[in-house]
């Protein structure tokens, strides 16, 4: 039996995560998976979420499963720090799911059961388990332009030429904030625009939202999906807790549907029995450390304060890497880095690069020439840019 199964694919972020943890060389840089790490390289436990749980383990009285759609508390959290009040409560169906992934998988999985025509619009390049997720869940999805490689920047008439072909029902996934992979997001013009062409064509959005924090704030990085919400009729949210609040192995993440309000109570059951087929009740553990930060005020004040300071390193190498590289190449060819946003960014490249990079230098970053600002060091910056300036 198992000797007909397939050699597994293997996901090209993951392998970089594997290599680098099984190289022995003292100096390397990981550049790979997208995890915040502070100056001495540990990706830290935020002050916050040590408090949380410090309060969780005095208060907690019982580890008895919760619901399929998981604790009503977290919802309300995570709904206010997404939405804001931009959208009436009674509008939107809630589901805990197994971190950003899970929600994710929850969403794709929602759109199937609801219309297995849909097409799902996915930005080239994006996160690379966004395809395999939608092709293991058998929707039909197609790719749409986004990113220039030429200027580093948006590549808008690709992008509304390609999405121009989408039919009424198809669903579009955008990133939120801090486009994985490119860094490249849309500014407040592009949402408006989205909003205007979503409406007019009656397609249906899917924001994957994983990094709100780490672009411009809170709020600012919430701004496409805010305006999305107040005028969209129906919209799929998916985000997650593993980045903001370094909850990374907790799998906190959360699927929201916005959606008419005789829709809302087919929709939210719908979640849960999804849930029910797959995990049955969600993670707690994470969700609740969430919930209790966003819940208390002096917790919240010192996580957004930390949040703030791990965006602002994040920031911080990111402008000391294209200045080193500027310095590194005699030329501005990268200097299109300083104007993006988050963890990401694509330095370019072929294949052989990315591993000449790693084989000869210890510089690990993902096959496409992603690189994660936040596993640099100021150390580790000119010796990454010489590097990449040998290499490409
Ligand atoms: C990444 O893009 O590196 C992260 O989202 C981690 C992952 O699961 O791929």
């Amino acid at each position: 039996m198992f000797n007909h199964l397939p050699a597994p694919k293997k996901d090209p972020i993951l392998e970089v995560m594997r290599m680098f943890r099984e190289d022995p060389r003292e100096s390397k840089a990981d550049l790979g998976v997208g995890v915040y790490k502070d100056s001495s390289g540990i990706t830290p436990v935020m002050r916050a979420v040590k408090q949380a749980e410090r309060k969780l383990v005095e208060s907690q009285e019982t580890k008895a499963y919760t619901a399929l759609i998981g604790d009503p508390a977290f919802h309300d959290a995570m709904i206010d720090l997404l939405l804001a009040g931009t959208v009436d409560r009674a509008g939107i169906a809630a589901a805990a799911a197994t971190g950003g992934t899970g929600a994710v998988r929850l969403g794709f999985e929602l759109i199937h059961t609801a219309n297995a025509e849909a097409t799902l619009w996915i930005s080239t390049p994006t996160w690379p388990n966004h395809n395999a997720i939608a092709s293991e869940v058998g929707l039909n999805w197609k790719s749409y332009r986004y990113y220039d490689a030429e200027t580093g920047g948006l590549d808008r008439n690709g992008m509304w030429e390609d999405l121009r072909q989408a039919k009424p029902g198809d669903v579009v996934l955008l990133h939120g904030c801090c486009h994985n992979p490119t860094g490249v997001d849309l500014n407040a013009d592009d949402w408006a625009q989205m909003a205007a062409f979503l409406t007019e064509r009656g397609l249906i959005p899917f924001v994957d939202i994983a990094y709100q924090g780490f672009g411009a704030g809170l709020d600012e990085d919430a701004a496409g999906l805010r305006l999305l919400a107040s005028t969209q009729e129906r919209v799929i949210i998916a985000a997650s807790a593993a980045k903001n609040f370094g909850l990374y192995r907790e799998r906190a993440g959360i699927s929201l549907i916005l959606c008419p309000q005789d829709e809302r109570a087919t929709v939210q059951g719908t979640l849960g029995v999804l849930n029910r087929g797959s995990i049955s009740f969600p993670p707690d553990h994470g969700a609740r450390i969430v919930s209790t930060i966003l819940g208390d005020e002096a917790l919240r004040a010192d996580w957004e304060a930390e949040l703030t300071e791990m965006r602002e390193r994040v920031n911080g190498l990111r402008r000391a890497l294209a200045d080193a590289l500027r310095d590194a190449c005699g030329s501005d060819r990268f200097g299109f880095l300083a104007e993006q946003r988050g963890m990401f960014s694509l330095l370019g490249g072929t294949a052989e690069q990315s591993d000449r990079l790693r084989d000869e230098f210890g510089v690990y970053i993902v096959g496409g020439g992603r690189v994660n600002m936040a596993g640099l060091t100021m150390d580790s910056v000119p010796i990454v840019a010489k590097a990449v300036a040998q290499v490409l």
